[in-house]
């Protein structure tokens, strides 16, 4: 059963992956609370009708609950609402099944062009600026004007705005691994000179480590480098990591650790639309992926083959009677989670 069920769930990753081309649909991964505080991160996205926004709860007590433009921190008569969500406690007995350890998640789906509001419900967090949007329109009801009613406006209020012809700096929060996995969250961003791109770490021992886009594993020459920051899985906070974009080139960005990279783990400051596109590095990494997974499976089955037929029955349960097999099992079912980052085939 376990075997067949990898089996399928390989399979799945490896058509998802070969057909994500094709599907048009996707979903947007916004960090719930977490290292960065009482903040949805990013606090707003651009989804098209179909999408999804798969929301990632991380440490505290929070919701996520549909509100409107008029009352961002009243929830909506008919909305949605994730309800409060703790993160779950970790089990920490195999190391590598933390990185397939997450916080629950709440989805929903873009299912018109109109603007969806979000708050949380917990005590003092709304008011104190806990909110997001879908589609926030960029004219009239806008997103700024949504949280500027509460408590903490956005920074750059607007008389600085108007004093100052030059758009203020701006500081972009991503999050670094915890509970979304192998991955930055959100895996680029696109910045004005002199803005800051601080970076969160959370759960795990992640790097911020500068690339090129020739090589996106390897670290730059004279580049920036956080070095490895060790996060405590219960730790209310993470250190940080801050640089600031000083010209309008893309900045490269990778993670040192093991197997982190080559999973995925990449990140971009002004990736260019055209010509050295983030999606060739990502592409990249899927290449090594599919090698990786390709030689996994083919380990797998002559592993399988070999521990004997008694043990493979006709309904499929995959028996074997010493722990060694057991964990075997186990460290070859880490490994596919490793492999395939943060998809949520291993939850199965
Ligand atoms: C989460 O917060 C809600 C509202 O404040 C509270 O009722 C609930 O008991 C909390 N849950 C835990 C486990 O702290
Ligand atoms: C973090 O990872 C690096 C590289 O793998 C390792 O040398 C270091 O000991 C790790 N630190 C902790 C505290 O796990």
């Amino acid at each position: 059963m376990l075997f067949k069920s990898i089996l399928t769930a390989s399979l799945a990753i490896l058509s998802s992956a070969l057909f994500a081309e094709a599907r048009k649909s996707k979903t947007h991964d916004v960090i719930v609370g977490g290292a960065a505080g009482l903040v949805y991160t990013p606090n707003q996205v651009h989804a098209k009708v179909g999408d999804y926004v798969k929301f990632h709860f991380q440490f505290k007590n929070h919701t996520v609950t549909q509100s409107s433009f008029d009352e961002p921190c009243e929830p909506l008569k008919g909305g949605f609402d994730s309800g409060f969500r703790l993160t779950m406690p970790l089990l920490s007995s195999m190391p590598v099944a933390m990185d397939a350890k997450k916080g629950p998640t709440f989805t929903i789906e873009v299912k018109d062009e109109n603007p969806i509001w979000v708050h949380c419900e917990q005590v003092d967090h709304c008011p104190s600026g806990m909110v997001f949007a879908v589609n926030a329109p960029k004219k009239g009801n806008t997103f700024k004007k949504s949280s500027q009613a509460l408590g903490q406006p956005p920074t750059g209020s607007p008389s600085t705005a108007r004093v100052n012809h030059r758009v203020p700096s701006k500081t972009h929060d991503v999050i670094v691994g915890g509970a979304a996995g192998l991955v930055y969250t959100p895996n680029q961003v696109h910045a004005e000179v002199g803005d800051h791109v601080k970076f969160h770490f959370q759960f795990k021992n992640h790097t911020v480590t500068q690339s090129s886009f020739d090589e996106p594993c390897e670290p730059l020459k004279g580049g920036f480098d956080s070095g490895f920051m060790p996060v405590a899985m219960d730790a209310k906070k993470g250190p940080t990591f801050t640089i600031e974009v000083k010209d309008e080139n893309p900045i490269w960005v990778h993670c040192e650790q093991v197997d982190h990279c080559p999973s995925g783990m990449v990140f971009a400051v002004n990736a260019p639309k055209k010509g050295n596109t983030f999606k060739k590095v990502s592409d990249s990494h899927f290449f090594r992926k599919f090698t990786v997974l390709t030689t996994f499976l083919l380990q797998f089955l002559k592993a399988a083959k070999k521990s004997g037929k008694d043990e493979y029955h006709d309904g499929g349960s995959y028996k074997r009677s010493d722990e060694d097999a057991e964990e075997d099992i186990e460290e070859k079912r880490s490994l596919l989670s490793r492999i395939t980052g943060k998809r949520d085939v291993v939850e199965a």
